[in-house]
Formats: structure tokens, C-alpha cells, sequence
């Protein structure tokens, strides 16, 4: 099936299984903006639950944060997000719909890129175990002329892009390259503007009185001005780290692709508080921390890879990305950054107060370097459910759709499922139910036949299923079903808290790490 296809699927298995619902779907929703379903945000409380516990339990020098969404407007001028925090857009006049520049280009480049892979998939299918790719990526002349477009409209668009950006050299671009609206198809664009990302609103109840102040765009910068308070109250003493999750804000002039991008979305950010001089070898530590437990979740390396950034934000004397294998291929999650004492130092400027750290083992003041590690949850929810959602041919001739999500992340760990609706059955099924439900996710089903109930816990990833049979009042064992072998074992009733809480827990996901 075409990944086009396996994308589509999610989206509305993800709407039919109660997970993501447009937001204000009777009123035709609003754009890139979604509300999380009954089983969504159980899901997403499990992804910030093995998040946080990672970070603050497993850590004693890494602490929690919660701090507010609207902050006062210098921190944003001293951040940079006033000044810089902008997209190039362009519009087109016969269709009125509006692009980024950059991804038009950089869509354009990616064009190029296709076209020589069909080359190479092309010659590679003709000449077989003889092929030799690098040899015909040197030779070939319709790849050399591809590989010349390419590496020529790269460089001019990395030039313009580092020239400010320089607007109409952007435009200039698109026009040489004839570029077209997608909707329209004309080349008929406006010039290119830049475009604040950041939501505004006004505070304060009169006119004259009333500030103008920004929903936050990122965390991060809540961590930035709370961290001297954080030290002193919490005693702690560098290296430490300071956790928060929250939700965050951009006006994204391209928001597509479901919950990869967002107009209000979730972030997951730690900034960790490292002496200077020590920040790269930190950098180093953070990046194979966080991309193994990413990798403790079980989906397989090949879904993930790094992107060391070539070029650096003006702050930052490291970056990379942890990117996972979506649907649409290989995607940002989750970056990491040493962002030196850029933001610190910014905010010591612009509030005249001094944020200084005083090292007590050397005896000297400083502001520290920041490694930052930043990942948004609902990236995070969709890379886990583009790779758990599975469609099977089952012995018997029939399908199923299963969600295999690790089993500490699903909605549900447990279905209790009486075989039939009288004889007692209901009554036992509703005990174990009561008894189960203070460890973990328990739901009680006795709509339909046993096979149809099966179907509906696979498909929002249930790990586990009981049937209460008649034999269960006689021997007080139940029939346990494995979501992903569909193999079934007889347990003791008593059994059954132990045996799957050790399984379905977040601490059995945190001892992977
Ligand atoms: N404080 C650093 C920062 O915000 P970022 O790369 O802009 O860095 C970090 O964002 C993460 O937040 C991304 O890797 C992505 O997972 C998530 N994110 C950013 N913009 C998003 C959007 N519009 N919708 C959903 N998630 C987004």
C-alpha cells in the first residue's frame, strides 16, 4: 500500500477509535488545530508520563517546571522571537492561497532529488546484481544534470536564506525555477514577505492600559527566566537540568500533515545548566540519552536518524535532530541544541537584573551554557501510531487493523470480557474490573460476540484481553489474550494484577533506558 494511503488510514482510524478529532468539527474545524479523543489523551498522558519520569525520576539533578503561557512581551524582544521568530511567505493571486517561500524551494530541490532516485531505481532494476550506483551517480548524464540543478539551486537558495533572508532573491527563485501554484497552476506570486509566527492577544481591560502580550511559542523560555529561582529555592548546583511540559503556540502559514504541524500544540523541553567549556561533551551525553529512549519503545533502529545541523542558529554551537520514519518519510521529532548563554545572557540585557551563577566549588560567577533538549508531544503521538498501526491477514481468511503500541502507552492495558451476558458471568467480569482498576486502564465490554470485541480492543492497541467463562466461577482462572501473538493462556484471577502490571507499566518501559 502506498505510504499516501497508510497516512490517510491513520488519520481516520485515529477519528473513528476516538483518538484525534478535528477541533470544532461542527463548525467545519479550524485549521491545524485538533482535540484529543478519549483514547488520545490517554495516550499522550503516557508519552508525557515516560517523558517526565525519564527526565525528573530517573535524574536527581533534573527538577519540574510549570510555568505560565503568557509572559511579559520583553522576554519575547529579548529572546528574539519579536525581531526574528518569522516565516517568508508568498501568495498567489489566482488561487488567494498563501506558501512559505523556503518550503517552495526546498520542495523544488526535493524534485530534483526524486528525479534522480528514479534514475538509479530505474538502472538498477535493468542491469540487476551488476549494478553499480556509485559509479553510475559519477557517470550517468541525466544524473550529472539533475545532480548540477540540484547542488546550483541549493546554494542560491542557502545564500538568500543566510543573506537576512533576502526576499527577492527568494521570489526571484521560485520565478526562475517556474514554480507553480499547485491549486492554480499559475506563476502568478505576489513578493515575499516575512511573517511573525507568534500569536498576539491584548491584557489588561481598557484601551490605553491594556499590553500587548504573545502566547508562547515555546516552553523553553519559561525555563530561561525561572532558572536562578529554580536554583536557589532547589539548591541546586551545576550541572542540573529543569523539565517542563506544556503547550505552545505558532500561527504556521503551512500547517499540514495532520498533528505534525500545529497551530497550538504540546512541547516536552529540558534545559540543562552546564559550566562553559563543558557543553559539547553534554551535547554529546544528551543526544545519545534521548535517542535511546526513543529507541527503548521497541520499534526498531531503522526508524530512527540524527540530522547534525550544518548550518547554526547565530546562539547555538551545536544542533541535531532526531528524526523517525513517518509515513511521509523521515521527520523532525525532536531537536537538540547547545544553545551556549544566548538566552541567559539576553535576559540578564533586556531586565538589567543579574542571573549569574555562583559555582561554590570554584569560586567564581557565571552565566551558564544550555544544552536544551525539546520534543513535542503530539509529533511524539503520531510517530508512535504511524508505527504501531498494522492491518493483518489473519489463519482463518480474515483481517484486523491493530495498533501494536508498547504496551506501557496504550489507552487500555485491560479488557474484561464475560463470554455471554447472564450466568453470573457479567457479575465476575465487573469484580476483577473493580479490583484491577486502582493499578491500571481497565475497560469493561459485553457488546457483541467475543471476536468482534477483539477486533475493537486491536484496534486502539488494547495489550491484553480476559474472558470470564463459565469455568471461571468453578476454578477462579480467566482466559488471558496477547494483543500481538494472539496466543491465549489460563490464568488464576489472582495472578492477573502482577503478571500484567509488571508488563503495562511506565516503569517497565524506564528500566529499558
Ligand atoms: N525551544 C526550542 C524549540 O522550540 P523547535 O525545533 O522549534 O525548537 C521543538 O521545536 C519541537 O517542537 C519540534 O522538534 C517538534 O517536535 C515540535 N514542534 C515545533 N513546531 C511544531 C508545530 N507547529 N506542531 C507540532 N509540533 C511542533
Amino acid at each position: 500500500m502506498a505510504q499516501e494511503d497508510v497516512f490517510k488510514k491513520i488519520v481516520s482510524h485515529c477519528k473513528e477509535y476516538g483518538f484525534v478529532f478535528p477541533s470544532s468539527e461542527i463548525y467545519d474545524g479550524l485549521g491545524a488545530v485538533y482535540d484529543y479523543g478519549q483514547n488520545g489523551v490517554e495516550l499522550k498522558n503516557n508519552i508525557k508520563q515516560y517523558w517526565w519520569q525519564s527526565m525528573v525520576l530517573l535524574h536527581d539533578n533534573i527538577v519540574g517546571l510549570d510555568s505560565a503561557i503568557f509572559m511579559h512581551p520583553t522576554i519575547w524582544k529579548a529572546s528574539g522571537h519579536v525581531d526574528a521568530f518569522n516565516d517568508p511567505l508568498i501568495d498567489n493571486r489566482d488561487s488567494k492561497k498563501r506558501y512559505r517561500a523556503d518550503v517552495l524551494i526546498e520542495e523544488q530541490i526535493a524534485k530534483y532529488e526524486d528525479k534522480i532516485a528514479k534514475e538509479v531505481a530505474k538502472a538498477a532494476k535493468k542491469y540487476g546484481e551488476a549494478f553499480n550506483e556509485e559509479e553510475f551517480r559519477r557517470t550517468n548524464g541525466r544524473v550529472l544534470e539533475h545532480q548540477s540543478k540540484r547542488d546550483a539551486l541549493h546554494q542560491r537558495y542557502s545564500d538568500a536564506m543566510n543573506a537576512g533572508p533576502d526576499l527577492n532573491e527568494l521570489r526571484q527563485i521560485i520565478l526562475d525555477e517556474e514554480i507553480v501554484c499547485p491549486i492554480s497552476g499559475t506563476k502568478n506570486w505576489t513578493e515575499v514577505r516575512q511573517f511573525n509566527l507568534m500569536f498576539s492577544t491584548e491584557m489588561g481591560s481598557t484601551a490605553d492600559g491594556s499590553m500587548k502580550v504573545y502566547l508562547r511559542p515555546e516552553t523553553a523560555q519559561g525555563i530561561f527566566v525561572n532558572y536562578l529561582n529554580v536554583q536557589k529555592t532547589g539548591r541546586m548546583k551545576i550541572p542540573f537540568g529543569i523539565a517542563q511540559i506544556g503547550k505552545a503556540f505558532r500561527n504556521e502559514i503551512v500547517a499540514r500533515q495532520f498533528i505534525f504541524r500545529m497551530r497550538e500544540f504540546e512541547q516536552m523541553e529540558m534545559q540543562f545548566f552546564v559550566k562553559p567549556g563543558t557543553e559539547l561533551e553534554w551535547f554529546k551525553q544528551w543526544k545519545e540519552t534521548r535517542l535511546k529512549w526513543h529507541k527503548a519503545l521497541g520499534f526498531g533502529d531503522d526508524h530512527y536518524r540524527y540530522h547534525d545541523h550544518e548550518k547554526l542558529a547565530h546562539y547555538a554551537n551545536a544542533a541535531t535532530d532526531i528524526e523517525f520514519l513517518m509515513p511521509f518519510g523521515f521527520k523532525e521529532v525532536e531537536g537538540i541544541h547547545s544553545r551556549t548563554n544566548f538566552d541567559l545572557s539576553q535576559h540578564e540585557k533586556f531586565s538589567g537584573k543579574s542571573i549569574k551563577y555562583f559555582d561554590p566549588e570554584s569560586n567564581e560567577s557565571y552565566t551558564p551554557f544550555v544544552i536544551e533538549t525539546s520534543i513535542g508531544v503530539d509529533r511524539m503521538f503520531l510517530s508512535i501510531l504511524s508505527a504501531s498501526y498494522q492491518e493483518e491477514k489473519l489463519e482463518n481468511g480474515e483481517s484486523r487493523v491493530v495498533l501494536k503500541l508498547p504496551a506501557a502507552l496504550a489507552p487500555v492495558k485491560l479488557a474484561v470480557l464475560p463470554l455471554v451476558k447472564k450466568d453470573g458471568l457479567p457479575e465476575k467480569a465487573r469484580e476483577i474490573v473493580d479490583a484491577l482498576k486502582f493499578h491500571f486502564n481497565c475497560r469493561y465490554d459485553e457488546k457483541d460476540s467475543i471476536g468482534k470485541r477483539y477486533r475493537r480492543q486491536d484496534a486502539i492497541g488494547t495489550p491484553y484481553c480476559v474472558t470470564v467463562d463459565h469455568e471461571t466461577l468453578n476454578d477462579g482462572c480467566v482466559t488471558l489474550r496477547n494483543r500481538d501473538t494472539m496466543t491465549q493462556e489460563r490464568v488464576a484471577i489472582s495472578d492477573l494484577c502482577s503478571l500484567i502490571e509488571e508488563r503495562v507499566s511506565i516503569p517497565s518501559l524506564l528500566k529499558r533506558l
